[in-house]
């Protein structure tokens, strides 16, 4: 969605700020724009589209300056268009704003700035805050940070937001209100971004700032206030991904790197983490509430898109070893309903980027409740990594291609962790722990041996890019992941594909079944395994074509379905970490086919950021 970066310090802005655009484009926007202080003139310039056309439209002009703002707008309050890109500019063009979040009572406020004079010029909601901080400014004695604190404090909704002022040419001034912001610290300068990723290039270390916090920049330094204008200690901390993490090593596309990499993603998840003799996990971000844990009697799972996919796999792990009840929950539907939280209920929040509104909303109200709260988090230092009681990060590295491959497959192995972890905790023998603890280790190399299959997938795809529909099916374990692969295919390629668990087939979906509707079953030799495979039969017996993802050995379904992946054979409640591999392939191939971006999927966003 839209993203913030700023720069200030001794270097030229413009450079600095367009490379922070560049880094943020994965995550979804429909056009871009600058304000840098050039003296005490700002120097405007915005563009529909790509980043390359605010590239393209500077090339014969001179912006000179070393302090700036730059922003990337996913459109929300009005139509892409120049008018409604951010900066945003005052009247008396001394203020220029960006802004992330939404401004809910901007009718009001605009209404009220319009009486009072003040022309606008776009339909956005951000507007109004660059009119207000002009308007807050007029006032004797009032600074710009003055202004920017009391007209945040005047709105209703969500902001990170970066301000700057031909008044104040040497300040930024950055506040944050469920939409993040961090400030990176460099040598005798100072850059900001909603996004690590934008500034990773120029510093690791990092200030998160928490909600109802802003800070004023300079080249000299920082000084971090609450909303209420109280000074807060804040220091930076060191982030372990470097600029080079999140670029793609030769690979056509981030998915596509990020699927290779995903042996080592794994390894990295369950590094240090695994007490082989003792059959357990070791997650040391769980250890100040390992109590607490204990006597847990309820789950609650929350999170978005394949994050509540592997949620779902998770709560198959956690009833089946650990024993406790499990639910996972839509965080979207959880933050609207009544949930029963006891002090003896846990709820986990699982998100690659820690920032999905919903997800933290879900969170905040489970907080709120007394519910002790977790994280399973990849960004480290992300919103919700920070206001969750305790947590397991990913160790997935930074995942730029918006369809989510190796945070899923590490979502996943994080829940047999923990699954361990709880499990061991309760009446898990040591044996079942070490039996789990010996087939994760073997699981990098059965996943790497899956990936080297590329032409296998690339053929299947091939071979069905005459379909404009799949159905997905599978059972148990695997019925999430039906659910995940058809999320990713519809995701990349814009192919109509429904996941459904197998045994609901018979209850609807079979009605569109015919020779142009395909489906991939999820049918490994398990313990539902006589069961699906007669789903692979009704598909047949109704000209349904089958592409069937079973174990290595089985031949059963040779003749039966029309084409047959296999799988090696792992513990059931590890499979839909193998199973998954064939239908991101597939995904990525059928969208590659078809000649679309699979990292940058139209209408979509990296991280959803707003309701
Ligand atoms: O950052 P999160 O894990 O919270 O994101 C949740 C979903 O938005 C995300 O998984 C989305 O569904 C992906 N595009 C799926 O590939």
């Amino acid at each position: 969605m839209c993203g913030i970066v700023g720069y200030v310090g001794k270097r030229q802005a413009l450079p600095v700020l367009m490379d922070g655009l560049r880094r943020m484009e994965y995550r979804g926007y429909d056009s871009a724009g600058i304000a840098v202080m050039d003296d005490a003139d700002l120097r405007v310039a915005k563009s529909v589209g790509k980043v390359r056309a605010l590239a393209d439209s500077l090339v014969d002009t001179t912006v000179a300056g070393t302090l700036g703002i730059a922003h990337t707008r996913w459109a929300t309050h009005g139509v892409p268009s120049e008018a409604n890109a951010h900066p945003h500019v005052s009247c008396d063009g001394k203020v220029a704003l960006v802004h992330n979040g939404i401004i809910e009572n901007y009718a009001e406020l605009r209404a009220e700035l319009t009486a009072a004079g003040h022309a606008f010029a776009s339909e956005t909601d951000t507007e109004t805050l660059a009119h207000l901080v002009e308007h807050l400014m007029r006032f004797p004695g009032v600074t710009l940070a003055d202004a920017v604190r009391s007209a945040v404090r005047r709105v209703r909704g969500t902001f990170g937001l970066a301000v700057v002022s031909t008044d104040y040419p040497n300040e930024i001034i950055v506040a944050r209100l469920g939409s993040p912001i961090v400030i990176g610290v460099g040598e005798g300068e100072y850059l900001v971004a909603s996004d690590p990723n934008a500034i990773i290039g120029h510093t690791r270390s990092m200030i998160f700032l928490d909600d109802g916090e802003m800070a004023v920049l300079n080249r000299d330094g920082y000084r971090v206030v609450s909303l209420e204008n109280l000074p807060v200690a804040k220091h930076p901390e060191n982030i372990d991904w470097s600029a080079e993490d999140a670029q793609k090593n030769g690979h056509a596309h981030f998915m596509m790197k990020e699927m290779s990499e995903q042996p080592e993603v794994l390894r990295n998840t369950m590094r240090g983490r695994i007490d082989f003799d003792a059959g357990n996990a070791v997650l040391g971000g769980l250890r100040d509430v390992a109590d607490r844990t204990r006597e847990i009697d309820r789950l609650i799972i929350v999170g978005c898109g394949s994050a509540y996919y592997a949620a779902q796999v998770g709560e198959y792990m956690l009833e089946e070893y650990a024993g406790i009840p499990v639910e996972v929950e839509l965080a979207s539907e959880f933050r609207y309903r009544k949930p029963i939280i006891t002090p003896r209920t846990a709820v986990i929040a699982v998100s690659q980027s820690g920032e999905t509104a919903d997800t933290l909303a879900a969170i905040r109200e489970a907080k709120m409740k007394g519910a002790l709260t977790l994280g399973i988090i990849n960004a480290v230092g992300s919103t919700i990594a920070r206001e969750t009681d305790a947590g397991i990060y990913n160790h997935a590295g930074p995942e730029i291609g918006v369809a989510s491959t190796k945070a899923f497959l590490s979502q996943a192995t994080v829940f047999a962790l923990l699954t361990m972890f709880l499990g061991r905790q309760r009446q898990m023998s040591v044996t079942t722990g070490r039996r789990i603890s010996e087939e994760l280790a073997r699981i990098p190399d059965l996943v790497a041996s899956l990936l080297a299959r590329q032409d296998e997938y690339k053929a299947i795809a091939d071979k069905y890019a005459w379909a404009d529909d799949f159905l997905y099916l599978g059972r148990k374990y695997c019925a999430p992941l039906a659910y995940e692969g058809a999320l990713k295919l519809k995701e990349v390629s814009y192919v109509h594909a429904e996941g459904y668990a197998a045994g609901e087939m018979k209850h609807g979906p079979i009605a569109l079944v015919d020779e142009t509707m395909p489906s991939i079953v999820i049918c490994p030799v398990d313990s539902v395994y006589e069961k699906t495979k007669s789903c692979i039969e009704e598909l047949r017996a109704r000209r349904g074509k089958v592409i069937a993802i079973t174990t290595e050995g089985n031949h059963e379904l040779d003749n039966l379905a029309d084409d047959v992946i296999f799988i090696p054979k792992t513990l059931e409640m590890l499979t839909p970490i193998l199973a998954a591999i064939p239908l991101q392939a597939f995904a990525y191939h059928a969208a590659v086919r078809r000649g679309f971006d699979p990292d940058m999927p139209r209408n979509l966003a990296k991280s959803v950021t707003v309701e």
